[in-house]
């Protein structure tokens, strides 16, 4: 079995506004019946080798997340709350001690993003599973999705040819975070690369290993922050949490740029399966859209003359009128409306209103 950890500590500012800092974009229900983060919890809880789950994220919503999972039945077993977010090295790392604590050096450590569309359970099943093996063999195991663009938000994985001796993923050769557009296009070209679906399995001991080697101070400070934890016990249950200053002493960056980009233990499970990460409304539009019209509507919308637009309402009745390509996304207490090629943009707002506050 393997040790499932959440990772929900994210802001998802490209979502706004049903995406706000005190409910981000992992506690709303974007599509289906249940929020992102539930869903994410669901397709854990489907696989025979996963442990509880544990979930790693802000104090701000601790509480609404083990609610949210609770009202749907699902299983959990420690709730680690940050007072702040000090990024995902610094995550994995506080899940890496946890796991090692309860469970052992070699306790196999699952990190899921909290805010992904996945399709097609057996398939995202398989790969887990693939990446779960090789971490138990010492490496640090990714899924790797086909790109199907030169998206620069993501991570990009080369890959060795032949598999690891009697395991069925591939060494990594190479990791990028985040390349530039004209690099993005060079390896979705090559075809000899995979995006990074931020899904890491690893041992403990592998993990925390890396991490000295490649960030001491995040180690150190992860370990000092670790050390001052507390602990309350609900029913059986944990709930981890920090003092403030040890844990904003902590350097922040990701788990990408820290370890991937630099260990060679890294191995790669390819994931046949329909992956996204829901960056901005453009993406959900293209997940959720009617296939004749390209909109996708929720809410009480009239749509008249109107294409590839995505309208969200909320109590009132919204009409659009001769549109294409525009996003409008209405709230109990903001309203959204944008151009296409502006979605990335909308990060922008948050900022705005914070400083005009
Ligand atoms: N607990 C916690 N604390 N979680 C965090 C924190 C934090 O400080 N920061 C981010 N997260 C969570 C987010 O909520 C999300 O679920 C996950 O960690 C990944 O963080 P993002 O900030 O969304 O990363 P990204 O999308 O820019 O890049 C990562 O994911 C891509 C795939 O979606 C990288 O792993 C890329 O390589 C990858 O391609
Ligand atoms: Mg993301």
């Amino acid at each position: 079995t393997f040790f499932p950890v959440i990772l929900s500590g994210g802001s998802g500012t490209r979502l706004w506004p049903i995406s706000r800092s005190y409910s981000p974009k992992q506690l709303e229900t974007l599509f289906g019946d249940a929020s992102l983060l539930v869903h994410t919890a669901r397709r854990l809880r489907a696989h025979p080798g996963a442990g509880p789950v544990n979930i790693l994220c802000s104090s701000r919503y601790g509480q609404r997340i083990v609610d949210q999972l609770e009202a749907d039945g699902l299983n959990w077993s420690t709730l680690i709350e940050e007072p702040m977010g000090r990024d995902t090295a610094a995550a994995a790392g506080i899940a890496a001690s946890w796991a090692r604590a309860t469970h052992g050096d070699e306790a196999v450590v699952v990190l899921l993003p909290a805010d992904h569309y996945v399709d097609d359970l057996n398939a995202f099943h398989d790969a887990l599973t693939k990446a779960v093996e090789a971490a138990a063999h010492g490496r640090i195991a990714l899924i790797g999705i086909t790109p199907d663009g030169p998206n620069t938000g993501y991570g990009y994985i080369r890959r060795e040819q032949d598999k690891l001796d009697g395991l069925t993923c591939y060494p990594i050769r190479a990791f990028v975070e985040k390349p530039d557009l004209t690099k993005a296009r060079a390896y979705v070209e090559s075809g000899d690369y995979l995006w990074n679906s931020g899904i890491y399995a690893m041992r403990a001991d592998v993990f925390l290993e890396e991490l000295v080697r490649y960030e001491p101070k995040i180690a150190q400070g992860v370990a000092a922050a670790f050390d001052g934890r507390t602990v309350t016990d609900r029913s059986g249950r944990q709930i981890l949490r920090f003092s403030a200053d040890q844990f904003s002493a902590i350097p922040k960056t990701s788990i990408d740029y820290a370890v991937a980009e630099r260990t060679h233990k890294g191995a790669v499970a390819r994931g046949h399966f329909p992956w996204s990460d829901i960056g901005n409304w453009q993406s959900l539009r293209e997940l959720t859209a009617d296939p004749e019209t390209g909109n996708s509507l929720k809410g009480q919308v009239v749509l008249h003359n109107s294409r590839e637009c995505l309208v969200y309402g909320h109590n009132k009745p919204i009409a659009v009128v001769g549109l294409e390509k525009v996003t409008v996304v209405d709230t109990e207490d903001a309203l959204l409306v944008c151009a296409d090629d502006s979605v990335q943009s909308v990060k922008d707002v948050h900022t705005i209103l914070a400083e005009e506050a």
